[in-house]
This record gives C-alpha cells, structure tokens and sequence, in this order.
C-alpha cells in the first residue's frame, strides 16, 4: 500500500478542514466523545472575528431582555458580591491596626477582633449569598433565551423550502444546534456575568488602592499597560493556534463522520489500511494544533500572573518604606499588597474570555442566519382548502383530483432548465405513468405537484384550482406520496405506517399493510406491529422499507396518489403480489405511477414518455406501441433504460 502523497495531505486537511469549519467544527465538535481537548474554547470562531457584532449583540439582548426583572436582580447581585468583597478586604486595615496599636489593652484588641471578624463573617456570607443567586438566576435567564432561540430555530427549519436543503449539508445544518448554540450558551450562562463582574473587580480594586494611599496606587498600577500588553500579545497568538486547532479538529470529525457513514463501502473496496492512514495523518495534524494551542492557551494565566508579583514585590518594598518613613500604617500596606496581588486577576479573566465571545457571536450569527432565510412562500390570504369525497372536512372544497399541468417549464438552478413545456391532464381516478431515463425529470414533476418547489413558467391546477391558491397543508395532505428515497422514524412499525393519517385505527394499519403486502413480513418481525425500527429502518431490508412507504401512503385517505418508483427494491414476485393491493389502493384515485420495470405500468391509462424534460410520447400501452417509437423501443428491449 502507498503512503499518502503530500497532495492527499493537502487534499484531506482542506476538504475535511474546510467543509467543517464552515460547518462550524462539524458533527460531534462539541458532543461527549468529539474530539475536543480540555480547555479549547467553544467551537464556533469562523474567520476569526463575527461579521456584525452591535447587531448580533442586540438581537442575543433581545432574548435574554424578556426577563428583565431577573437580569436586573442579577446585576444587583452581582454588584452586592463585589462590594463585599471589596468591602470585606478592606475591613482588614482597621482589624490588623487595631491588632497592633500600642495603646489599647489586650482584653479590648481581642474585644475590637472578635467584634471585627463577626462583621467581616456578616458582609462574607451576604456576599456568598448573593453569588449563589447570581449564578441561579443567570442560568434560568440564559436557558429561557436558549431554549427560545432553540425552538425558533427548530420552527424555521421546518419552514424552510427544500430548496434550502439541497444548499446546505445535514452536518452544517446540525452543527447550528449543537456547537454554535452552545457556545452562545456558554456565553449567555458565564461570560457575561464574568465580565461585568470582572470589570467592578477591576474598578474597585483601583479606586481601593487610590483611597489606601495613592503614591502606593500610582506605582502599582503603572504595570496595568504591561499586563494588558501581555495579555493581548499572547491572546493573539492563542486564538490563531485556537482556530488552527478547530479546523484540525472539525478535519478528524469530519473525516470519522464520513468514514462511518461509509463503512460498507469502505470494506468492500478494502480501503481500511488507506482510511487508518489517512486518519493517522489528520490525527497528528490536530496533535501538533493542539499542542499550540493548548501551549498558548496555558502560559496566560501563569503569564499575566507572575507580571503582578513584580507589581506585588514593588508595591510591598514601596510600601515597606512609607511605613518606616511617613505614617503609612500596617493595615493599610497590608490590605494594599493584597489588593496589588488581586487586581490583575480580572485582567486575566477578561482576557480569558474574549475567545468565548468571539465563538458565541459567530455562532450566534450562524444561528441567525438561518432564521433570516425566506420561508416556504405564505399561503395567500385567500387561500382554498380541499379534501376528498372520502374523506369531508368542514370548510373545505372537494376535489375529485383531476391534475392538470399547463406548459410547465421548471430548473431547480437558475438558467438550467430540468423541465420544458410540460402539459399532463389527468382526469380523476386516471393511472397516468411517467416512464424515461434516469434523470428525465420524472421526480422532478411530482416535486412540483405537491409544491415542494416553485414553478417559474406555466401552472398546475387541481380540479381547475391553482395549486398556488390551495393552502399548502391541505394541497400536501390530499396528495399521497411514496417517494423514491425511504424514510422511517425511530419508532414501532405500526407508528410508521399511521404517520400517513395520524387518526387511523388500528384495524386501518393493517389493511395498509396488507395493501401493501407488508402484512406476511411484518406478521414475522419478533414483535409484529409492536417491533421497533432503528436508524431509518435498518434492521429491515429495502424492499421491505419500500412496503412499509407504500403501506403509509396506502393509509391515507388522499384523492391524489403518487408512487415514485416504490417497487424498484421488491422482487418481481412481490411486486405482481401487489398489484392486486395497487390496484385497490389506486381506485378513485388520480395516480402518477413512476416505475422502472414497464410490466407495471403497462395498464395506465396514459403512459408519459420523458426524455431530457421534454415529453416525447404519450398514450395507452397499445398506442404507443403501435407508434413504434421510444416506448416500443424500450418496451421491446430494443433501447435499455439507463
Ligand atoms: N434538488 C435538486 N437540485 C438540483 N438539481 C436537481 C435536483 N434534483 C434533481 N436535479 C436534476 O434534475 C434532473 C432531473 O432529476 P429527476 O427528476 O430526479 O430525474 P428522474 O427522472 O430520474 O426522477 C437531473 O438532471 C438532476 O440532476
Ligand atoms: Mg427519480
């Protein structure tokens, strides 16, 4: 086996790099078990910086503006910590003076401590208290935000049209719920608490240290520019090695993700060596990153923190001397040493924390932008409802389901024309197939009779309504689809097949079932109706998840039926043992059959030849064969579907 080439290398790290880290780090970035190292901050720095900071910023304030009651008790809190804290040390002075003043007895020293200690113990605990609330509150505030922008964002996703899915990977369209929502959580639960906390530290600390004795401030804090130097000399480094570290990391992911979803694949054409190898590789890139990363992301505290002791040591030496030679008192240099030690701490935080930030703003710009994609167009406000004979529901106008499409012409991309001047008319209760080379467009026109996607030219009408004027609910709901890719939910059987008429009996779910000749297998399945399906059906085989589609559409009670190649999986056999249940399921109903093998469609009642979009036949069975043209040709096995 070859080694990788460098141009693999180049390859790998930027199709896996690149497609995660526009994905934000990918699938499993933040997950248990992704691989993420202790202490890199939250996924989610796209470019570096968030692109609108004000307004993402006021659009995150909007959310957690709704309990503005609670943010301010928050805030209230927060300022009542740090005064007694500030306050608490500052106390000190006089207890440590009162310790070593040369007038007052011991009895009165030890009365004056007790006394100074109860109240130091009072103004702790308020603080403590007052923590604690903070912190309680401040979690409920940002989990209400969360779980609105959460729902929000779950509500659009549903909204959106397919158009958008076919722009967007699963993977990207996930990551927006699990990384960048979390790193905005992390943000709206800590960070900014942290920071307006940090900055009344900072504040109070200083002006501590001015009323304390100035000359002694002024020395002290002539190091803050340093350390803000420092601190930012360093961040910088940290957040270039930070985002390496993603993007190396959203390669590994990216990369398990696929090699997973791929395994069968991957073993039968032996490429487990190649996949270990190639994984070996990205794995020691994310190694190197990290190590940056972490490295950089280490030395900040420790940094920042020796930087002060040399405050520290100047200060007490300064300090030492004021006391020996002016009336500086030992209280006060203590407390002041103290406070020297103390105030680069939230320099330190703050510096911390801006990687937090930054991952929340883009994520919380990433979520947005979902949320400002247009929706599925609006209903007009006149919109028709329908429904069936079968099927009566009040306010409703009754189809019978004649279609009709008028010169349709539709491109899924601008400029690229898929369907040109399709006209079908399908009188209610028709069979009328669709038949024509993989890529004809077949699929494409049941897309647009059920509005899946808009059409620029031409019009669609059901019983001689514009599908664009019938709210799309109902124009969906009366049309029954199996589509050409299954799709089961995690679930038993039984609540597959009624997720086409959520109010069948049971009785009903078996008479699809058997409709759809899924009865004799399911009746085998170790708990029948009751078995449970796993990740999209796995545990059954494709022609049996093709009957269970077929069992769902055969429940609902929809004038309009399409099948979308929903035999191609079933053996000959079966699929003959269904025609019986096909031709029950398609009477009284409009019935767009697309099939691979002829034999099925052989009894349509009209049979829609399709080539390259554009319809070249039509007509019975028997005419087209007459015609001797496409259809006999294939029929014939003259010319093979492709
Ligand atoms: N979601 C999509 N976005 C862009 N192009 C598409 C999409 N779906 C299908 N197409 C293109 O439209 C053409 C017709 O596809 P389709 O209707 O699925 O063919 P088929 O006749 O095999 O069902 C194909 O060339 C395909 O590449
Ligand atoms: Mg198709």
């Amino acid at each position: 086996m070859s080694p990788i080439t460098a141009e693999r290398k180049e390859t790998l790290l930027r199709r896996y790099g690149s497609k995660t880290i526009n994905a934000n780090a990918g699938p499993g970035g933040r997950r248990p078990g992704g691989f993420r190292g202790p202490g890199a901050p939250p996924i989610g720095i796209k470019g570096g910086k968030p692109k609108n900071i004000a307004a993402t910023i006021n659009r995150l304030l909007a959310y957690i503006g709704r309990d503005k009651v609670k943010i301010l008790f928050v805030f209230a809190c927060v300022v009542s910590s740090n005064l007694s804290s500030l306050g608490g040390s500052y106390i000190l002075r006089p207890i440590i003076n009162n310790l070593v003043s040369a007038e007052r007895s011991v009895e009165e020293k030890i009365n004056n401590l007790v006394m100074g200690i109860l109240i130091l113990a009072c103004i702790y605990l308020v603080g403590v208290i007052c923590t604690y609330l903070q912190q309680r509150i401040m979690i409920v505030v940002s989990q209400n935000a969360l779980v609105k922008i959460r729902e929000e964002l779950f509500r659009k996703i549903q909204k959106l049209p397919l158009k958008y899915h076919d722009a967007h990977t699963h993977g990207d369209i996930m990551s927006r719920f699990t990384n960048d929502l979390d790193s905005v959580g992390e943000m709206l639960n800590h960070t900014m608490v942290h920071i307006f906390s940090g900055v009344l530290t900072l504040i109070g600390t200083i002006i501590l240290m001015f009323v304390t004795n100035w000359l002694l401030a002024i020395v002290t804090t002539a190091t803050i520019p340093l350390l803000i130097y420092a601190g930012g000399l360093i961040g910088k480094q940290s957040r270039k090695y930070f985002k390496d570290q993603q993007q190396a990391l959203g390669a590994v992911n990216g990369y398990i993700e696929e090699t997973i979803a791929g395994q069968k694949v991957i073993k039968v054409f032996c490429h487990e060596e190649t996949a270990m190898e190639e994984f070996a590789f990205l794995s020691d890139d994310l190694r190197k990153k990290q190590i940056m990363a972490q490295f950089f992301g280490g030395i900040m505290g420790p940094v920042i923190h020796n930087l002060s002791q040399i405050s520290y040591a100047i200060s007490a030496t300064v300090g030492g001397i004021l006391c020996l030679t002016s009336n500086f008192d030992i209280g006060g240099l203590t407390i002041f040493t103290n406070y020297s030690r103390q105030f680069a701490r939230p320099i330190n935080e703050l510096a911390m924390q801006m990687n937090t930030i930054f991952a929340a703003l883009a994520g919380a710009e990433r979520v947005f932008e979902v949320m400002d994609e247009t929706p599925e167009a609006a209903d007009p406000a006149k919109a028709i409802e329908i429904c069936s004979e079968a099927n009566k529901t009040e306010g409703a106008r009754v189809v019978k389901g004649e279609v009709v499409l008028k010169d349709v012409t539709f491109g899924y991309i601008p400029g690229k024309t898929v369907l040109k001047n399709i006209n079908v008319i399908a009188r209610p209760g028709q069979k009328i197939a669709f038949v024509g080379s993989t890529g004809a467009g077949k699929t494409t026109i049941t897309n647009l009779i059920n509005r899946f996607y808009e059409i620029e030219e031409g019009e669609i009408l059901i019983d001689g309504i514009n599908i664009k004027n019938i709210k799309k609910d109902s124009l969906r709901s009366n049309i029954a689809m199996v589509l050409q890719d299954t799709h089961l939910f995690s679930g038993t059987v039984r609540e597959n097949i009624r997720y086409g008429r959520p109010d069948a009996t049971d009785e009903e779910v078996v008479a699809a079932a058997k409709i759809a000749c899924a009865h004799s297998f399911i009746k085998r399945l170790p708990e029948g109706y009751d078995t449970v399906l796993e990740g999209d059906g796995a545990n059954l085989s494709q022609g049996e998840r093709q009957l269970l589609n077929i069992a769902r559409a055969a429940i609902s009670k929809a004038p309009i039926l399409i099948l979308d190649e929903a035999t191609s999986s079933v053996d000959t056999r079966t699929e003959k043992y269904i025609e019986r249940g096909m031709d029950q399921l398609m009477k009284n109903r409009t019935t767009f059959v697309i099939a691979h093998r002829l034999s099925t469609v052989r009894n349509a009642d009209k049979i829609i030849v399709l080539e390259h979009g554009e319809i070249i036949e039509q007509g019975t069975h028997e005419e087209l064969l007459e015609m001797a043209g496409r259809y006999y040709q294939l029929y014939t096995g003259a010319v093979e579907l492709d």
